[in-house]
């Protein structure tokens, strides 16, 4: 389903009025890019499995990734780069088993992506933000003391971890969430927000 349809129709009202007042002035733009996703390189292994990485696993990670935002009142550029990060995390996945180079691989395709002017890639407006992107992206399925390369204050930093921690909050869809593995207090608020909105929305074609 389209992010924006998501938003409208699954969560409660007051979640759209806070994701419009936190777009604030800009709200047409960011609303806009929300449903700007390359879906042919997700990947989507043609089921409709719902504890896999299928195309619903990446909306409801833009969602919580969004809300999470939100909730934090991340600066609007950092949620333009992770909107980049969230909806490609997984685009490199062949399959849905344990697979820790996944990741090295979906950067490679966002370089791609970029270097062919993908039109999905408009928001990202120079070389370095891609970098930032990719280095989002390579580890999100790394272990999170690697972060401790990068200032907790830092864009990249607060990139990967607001990345890491929408992942992982839609591990719901497995036996269950583990709160110690998220990074931002905002996210460790969202554990019971994140079973209701797997079990709301798991799959859907429109
Ligand atoms: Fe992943
Ligand atoms: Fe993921």
């Amino acid at each position: 389903m389209k992010i924006t349809k998501i938003i409208e129709k699954i969560l409660e009202p007051k979640y759209k009025k806070a994701i419009k007042d936190y777009f604030g002035d800009r709200v047409d733009e960011f609303w806009e890019e929300l449903d700007n996703m390359d879906r042919s390189i997700l990947f989507d292994d043609g089921t409709e499995e719902f504890d896999g990485h299928n195309p619903d696993h990446i909306e409801r990670v833009v969602v919580l990734g969004l809300l999470l935002c939100v909730s934090a009142k991340a600066p609007l550029e950092l949620w333009r780069l992770l909107l980049v990060a969230l909806k490609y995390h997984d685009c490199g996945r062949v399959d849905n088993q344990e697979d820790p180079a996944h990741s090295g691989r979906s950067a490679d395709i966002v370089q791609k992506m970029y270097e062919s002017k993908n039109a999905a890639l408009a928001s990202v407006h120079a070389k370095e933000e891609l970098e930032m992107i990719k280095i989002a992206i390579q580890h999100h399925s790394l272990d999170s003391k690697l972060l401790t390369a990068f200032a907790k204050d830092s864009t990249q930093y607060q990139l990967c971890a607001y990345l890491k921690d929408a992942d992982c909050l839609d591990r719901v869809r497995f036996v269950g969430l583990d709160p110690a593995y998220l990074l931002t207090p905002h996210a460790k608020k969202m554990e019971k927000f994140a079973d209701w909105f797997h079990s709301e929305y798991v799959w859907s074609a429109e």
